[in-house]
């Protein structure tokens, strides 16, 4: 029988999570599709693609989009990981090699459910062929973050 670290199947997993909604990515105007799947402490998987709009610098990101879903359930606090793929919209479907990493903005809200939390959320960078994952610690991605804690005031409750 063979010993697979669990931190592998949950990054699996949630990849293969992310390449279902990357399906159902709105990017016409980038012709780039994210999709991106959250896990939550209690095993649920929340999935999000990019959404964009006529005006483009107004367009959504994948994993902004899963987070504020995650919110909207009042499960922003128990995200405990993200999966994360992302490729060129061709002819053929969407195609990539390489693993792709969240933008900076992505990285900021991560921040904000892993204060949230109190823990560190692990970040599966994945390749649109679903052949390479990543694990990374988002502390590892954003390090020196600036957090609720940096306010002169208390994070709202
Ligand atoms: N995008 C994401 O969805 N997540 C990221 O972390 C980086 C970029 C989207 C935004 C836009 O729809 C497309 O990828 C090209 O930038």
């Amino acid at each position: 029988m063979a010993e697979v670290p669990i931190e592998d199947v949950a990054g699996r997993v949630l990849i293969d999570h992310a390449l279902d909604a990357l399906k159902n990515a709105y990017a016409p105007y980038s012709k780039f599709a994210v999709g991106a799947a959250l896990l939550l402490e209690d095993g649920t998987i929340v999935p999000g693609t990019n959404f964009e709009n006529a005006s483009y610098g107004l367009s959504l990101c994948a994993e902004t989009v899963a987070l504020a879903a995650a919110n909207v359930a009042g499960r922003l606090k128990d995200v405990v990981a993200i999966g994360i793929v992302g490729g060129a919209i061709t002819p053929k479907g969407v195609e990539g090699d390489m693993p792709i990493y969240p933008c900076g903005r992505c990285r900021q809200i991560l921040n904000e459910a892993a204060d949230l939390g109190g823990r560190d959320i692990i970040v599966y960078c994945g390749s649109a062929d679903g052949t390479l994952i990543r694990r990374h610690a988002l502390s590892e991605l954003l390090p020196y973050a600036f957090g609720p804690a940096d306010l002169a005031h208390d994070t709202p409750s």
